[in-house]
């Protein structure tokens, strides 16, 4: 495991270990309770607002597929910011059931992130994914599929894990997808990702050709 600041919270320790979607279910079911107040007001995690505020400049309207979605912190940011139809997928049931609660998301669906997707290509106009490409979670493969899932002049804004971008292979799976015609790299850059700690990210923000 890379080097990263987990503070003293044991599942944010636990989930940078995860074997897989069905690990990732066990864990985020059992933190789904507390995962936000843990989270924001303890570790000061901005990935949502940082990664709802790009895209609004972006687009400040459209259909989103938010993958991992978690307990909808990204849905929230972004119907403050904008007039959007956000559908979630996630591992985890209960985190699920609290994102659907926060009435920021037409419909959510368990899914595995790391296979492909029930979902048809160019379904969405925009795919969200926030504090997943992290250690532990979803690998790199995963964004091709967003980009399958993104319609043509559509945006994939994900935050990854700044320490495991390169070293993991997240930068070399969007160099994959620049080479080969499939998007465009907008940016790569270094934000704010956990304030209370010492851990950025980069915002990767794709435009699908
Ligand atoms: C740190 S949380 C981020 C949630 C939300 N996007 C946010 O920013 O608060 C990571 C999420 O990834 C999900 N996850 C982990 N591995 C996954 C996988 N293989 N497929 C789908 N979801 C996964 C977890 O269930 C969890 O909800």
């Amino acid at each position: 495991m890379a080097d990263i600041d987990t503070g003293s919270n044991p599942f944010l320790r636990r989930s940078y270990e995860l074997a897989g979607a069905e690990d990732a279910a066990v864990l985020y079911d059992e933190w789904a309770e507390t995962y936000d107040a843990d989270i924001v007001e303890s570790m000061g995690y901005v990935g949502p607002a940082v990664a709802a505020a790009r895209l609004a400049e972006l687009a400040p309207s459209g259909v989103v597929l938010d993958a991992g979605a978690g307990t909808g912190l990204v849905g929230v940011e972004l119907a403050a910011r904008g007039s959007y139809t956000v559908d979630g997928v996630d591992a985890s049931p209960v985190m699920l059931e609290k994102a659907m609660a926060t009435g920021c998301y037409r419909r959510v669906e368990v899914a595995d992130l790391t296979v492909r997707l029930p979902i048809d290509d160019a379904a969405y106009d925009a795919v969200t994914c926030v504090g997943t490409l992290t250690e532990g979670h979803v690998g790199p493969e995963a964004l091709a599929e967003f980009v399958r899932v993104t319609r043509s002049g559509g945006h994939v804004v994900a935050t990854i894990l700044d320490p495991i971008w390169e070293p993991k292979g997240y930068q070399a799976a969007v160099d994959a997808l620049v080479e080969d015609g499939q998007v465009a790299l907008r940016e790569a850059d270094e934000h704010p990702y956990r304030t209370l700690q010492d851990v950025t990210c980069r915002l990767v923000v794709l435009d699908v050709r």
